[in-house]
């Protein structure tokens, strides 16, 4: 049976996030600059993209940028701004095509005029889309967003907006740029890192993780589906036994 054949389309996780990781040590493998990792990085977005609106899942969010990786050298970071505005500029069609959503998290003021034109016009174009929401993480970073979210609900608490009784866990993800996203299901990580680097903190706080040794620019339909058949052989028990979830 294919790897594809064993993927089980009622069990699918709803919203699944990558933290696509590698492309840097990808390039240097092959003896090429940071840059080209990035470049052939974008492959490796497009198969994924199409891979999970044909399998049906829901939501997909990938961690493009974090506010972190401003503090890269000005070279790199001004490569993988331009590849951004390239890439939206190339891939509007396939959106279109597949009936996705595109919209964006993260600080997105403090993206470079371009790019942030270019991104508003594709998340304007393709906003009534409904097979699938694409999100990408872009100048994100979770504490930001937390910390945004506390001050914009104190400040709703200050002038009488809500109560401070009335603060439960939906007002705070109603303050979280992912207000529009269900909880996280599924988590991946390349390039054989094990941690979060900043990544929606909250919002996976009953995720599964998968972390594979594959470099972002390998990251191939297969690795996809290898994960997706992970996932579906494990348990999600949230807090209870294994006896009550059968
Ligand atoms: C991920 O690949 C892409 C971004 C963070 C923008 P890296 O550039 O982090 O690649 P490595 O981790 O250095 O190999
Ligand atoms: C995390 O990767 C950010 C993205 C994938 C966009 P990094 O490569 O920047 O993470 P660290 O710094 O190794 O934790
Ligand atoms: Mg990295």
């Amino acid at each position: 049976m294919s790897l594809a054949n064993k993927i089980q389309k009622d069990f699918l996780p709803k919203h699944l996030a990558i933290i696509m990781d590698g492309n840097g040590r990808w390039a240097k493998l092959k003896g090429r600059l940071r840059v080209f990792g990035h470049e052939s990085g974008t492959k490796s977005v497009k198969q994924t993209v199409e891979t999970c609106a044909e399998l049906g899942i829901q939501y997909l969010t990938l961690y493009a940028f974090s506010t972190e990786n401003w503090n890269r050298p000005k070279l790199e970071v001004d490569a993988l701004m331009r590849l951004l505005v390239s890439s939206l500029k190339k891939e509007l069609k396939l959106l279109l095509k597949n009936n996705i959503k595109l919209q964006a998290i993260g600080n997105l003021d403090t993206l470079p005029k371009k790019a942030k034109k270019e991104l508003f016009e594709v998340m304007e174009k393709t906003k009534d889309n409904t097979r699938m929401t694409l999100t990408l993480a872009l100048s994100y970073g979770s504490r930001e967003e937390i910390k945004n979210a506390v001050k914009e609900i104190c400040h709703k608490v200050k002038n009488n907006i809500i109560l401070l009784e009335s603060i439960d866990e939906s007002i705070i993800n109603q303050h979280l740029y992912t207000q529009n996203l269900p909880d996280v299901d599924l988590l991946i990580r390349t390039s054989g890192e094990h941690r979060i680097s900043n990544f929606l903190l909250w919002q996976i706080a009953y995720a599964e993780l998968y972390f594979t040794n594959v470099l972002w620019p390998d990251f191939s339909k297969e690795h996809l589906y290898e994960a997706l058949i992970n996932y579906q052989n494990r348990e999600r028990r949230f807090g209870k036994t294994s006896e009550q979830i059968n």
